[in-house]
């Protein structure tokens, strides 16, 4: 199917960083750069006359009032809700009904969900773009690319980076969508720094598995640390820890501070999607390894370059002609498959493999 813009950027929805080729990421970080330095009569035009909504059922700073302001910034203006309690989901909507209302009253619709899969689900939904803004514990891609555009503005390039990724790698998902987006680079050495119990998804390791580049597990930073030209720290997310496994053993990982950034390269840069609890203690934040505050700042014009290529999407019919199998549920007790009184949605490769639909996990 072919879109009626960009030929470099032919993605209806921005659901999944899997999604994006090499050249689509590319694609948007030019896009990003160029937007900074347009003239404000001329970002006001890209948006102009159209309505953005955001829908956050879960907690946000950094991306609700990113989006907001790019969206602002470009001409357009902003609907939705950040507090479920005052929307009629607590009348017993349901999801897709609201997404239903919502696509009469805006030209794109970005959504933060607690589950994993809704952003998939909503995109099906609807025949407006729709932006996964974090979807439960699986997926950030938006955080993602304006990470990566982050890292190119720092390095002048991505390839070849050592990259340590250090926290709760199975339950974060900014950690997710980075370790798969950057399989898509060169030469990359991925250091993944984790307790044990708290190492990355089993689908995530099978694509990196795959990819060219190397990856080193550890749980001690400090073995590995000296490699790296970014550590990428990440929260311990409480909320999405199940009653039964153990917050309280996780939740004193690691605190990234002046001490143990000694024996760090010196062009060491250190990343955070934030917020951040205690992973970083303040006192980096006036070395020069302190990249968190820059990087949030970033999501500006990432967010714009996104949104100006999504304004031109002219949506398909989405998923029904695909060969999806529906008498079996996903395994993945958080998806969202689980919640609604939807189809399960299940695909298998040619290796006969299952995966949802909806959240992209293997089906065990
Ligand atoms: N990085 C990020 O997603 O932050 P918020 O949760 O504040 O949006």
């Amino acid at each position: 199917m072919k879109n009626n813009f960009s030929k470099k950027f032919s993605l209806e929805d921005v659901v999944s960083i899997s999604d994006f080729s090499r050249a689509q990421i590319e694609h948007i970080l030019s896009q990003a750069q160029k937007i900074q330095k347009l003239s404000v009569s001329k970002k006001t035009q890209i948006l102009k006359g159209k309505v953005v909504a955001l829908l956050f059922f879960e907690p946000s700073t950094r991306t609700k009032l990113s989006f907001a302001s790019a969206v602002q910034q470009l001409g357009g203006s902003v609907i939705g809700f950040d507090d479920i309690s005052t929307t009629s989901l607590v009348k017993g909507e349901s999801f897709t009904d609201t997404l239903k209302m919502v696509e009469g009253y805006a030209d794109i619709v970005v959504i933060r969900h607690p589950l994993d899969g809704s952003a998939r689900l909503a995109a099906d939904t609807i025949s407006k773009p729709v932006i996964n803004a974090g979807d439960g514990r699986n997926q950030h891609p938006t955080q993602t690319l304006l990470d990566l555009f982050t890292i190119q503005e720092s390095f002048k390039k991505i390839d070849g980076l050592k990259i340590g990724l250090c926290g709760d790698l199975k339950h974060y998902r900014p950690f997710h969508s980075l370790a798969l987006a950057l399989s898509c680079f060169k030469n990359i050495t991925l250091y993944l720094v984790s307790p044990s119990h708290l190492d990355l998804p089993k689908t995530i390791r099978e694509i990196l598995a795959k990819s060219n580049n190397a990856f080193v597990e550890v749980t001690d930073l400090k073995k590995v640390l000296p490699e790296l030209d970014v550590l990428y720290m990440g929260r311990i997310p409480k909320e999405y820890f199940a009653e039964d496994e153990s917050f309280e053993q996780a939740k004193n990982f690691i605190t990234v501070d002046k001490v143990l950034l000694e024996s760090a390269k010196k062009n060491l840069k250190v990343m955070h999607p934030l917020p951040r609890v205690t992973e970083i203690a303040q006192e980096v934040d006036e070395t020069e390894h302190a990249l968190y505050f820059q990087q949030a700042a970033n999501a500006i014009p990432v967010r714009q370059a996104l949104l100006q290529e999504l304004i031109k999407v002219k949506k398909h019919k989405p998923v029904n002609s695909l060969n999806l199998i529906s008498e079996i549920q996903c395994t993945n007790k958080t998806c969202i498959s689980h919640q609604e009184s939807i189809e399960p949605k299940i695909h298998e490769t040619v290796n006969q493999k299952l995966y949802c639909h909806y959240c992209g996990k293997l089906v065990e």
